[in-house]
């Protein structure tokens, strides 16, 4: 039974956060590809089209200070929910691995795409000069400690912890595509051409959700619902995944 559907048709979300992270873990190249940060613009041919002239150069239209508030916010949350992503599968795996060997090649494909997750959102972090959350170490030794303690529970509250996460952060995916299509209508609306950056992020943060939805389901299918306590594991980790992402959008 998939859970994820429901998720990826955007069924519980609201504009979210984020978590964060640390300057040494921005990689040395970092790539062009969503130029929103300092110059972020919304290209507009209106105001010529009105007046009857063929080439005016396009107009640069700023985001509002409330869009980049919500965007640097958007960028760090989602840089720190991706490393504590990594760290829960780093320190899952090991353990995981060692009782159930049939799950290596799972545990391996769930880590790598969140360290592509981590890794983009670390690019645009360092390329948007949007800091870290100050809470970074704080989520660091959180997300090794519920790893690890799942794994210690056995199989299936790893997958519990996997499941919780996910529904979470599917949400919160979500929640922030919601909200940039919102500006591209509003955009459009207003008869401005919507920036390519704009467009790339939400089909990225598209393409993540997917993906964060995908290991959700791989986690059901794996038994996640048969551990111990379920109900009550699942809130706790929820509850906590809202709270780190609460918090990390204030510090
Ligand atoms: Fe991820
Ligand atoms: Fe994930």
């Amino acid at each position: 039974m998939s859970f994820a559907p429901a998720l990826r048709r955007g069924l519980h979300g609201k504009p979210t956060t984020n978590f964060n992270c640390q300057l040494r873990y921005f990689p040395t190249s970092v790539r062009g590809v969503f130029p929103f940060s300092q110059n972020a613009s919304i290209a507009t041919s209106a105001s010529s089209a009105e007046a009857g002239q063929e080439s005016l150069p396009k107009q640069k239209q700023p985001l509002s200070q409330e869009q980049r508030k919500f965007l640097d916010s958007a960028l760090r949350v989602n840089q720190a929910g991706e490393l504590a992503a990594t760290l829960i599968y780093t320190a899952q795996t090991p353990l995981i691995v060692k009782s159930h060997p049939q799950l290596r090649t799972l545990m391996k494909h769930m880590y790598d795409q969140e360290v592509v997750h981590f890794s983009t959102f670390n690019e645009l972090l360092a390329k948007h000069r949007i800091r870290p959350t100050a809470m970074y170490p704080i989520w660091q030794a959180a997300a090794t400690v519920l790893g690890w303690s799942t794994a210690v529970m056995g199989r299936e509250a790893a997958m519990a912890c996997t499941e919780a996460v996910e529904t979470e952060i599917g949400d919160h995916y979500n929640g922030q595509v919601r909200e940039f299509l919102a500006w591209m209508k509003e955009m459009e609306d207003n008869g401005e051409e919507v920036g390519e950056e704009i467009r790339e992020l939400v089909q990225v943060i598209r393409r993540f959700r997917d993906e964060e939805l995908e290991h959700l389901d791989h986690a059901v299918e794996n038994d996640a619902k048969l551990a111990h306590g379920h109900e009550l594991l699942s809130q706790v980790i929820r509850r906590g995944c809202r709270a780190a992402i609460w918090v990390s959008e204030r510090v």
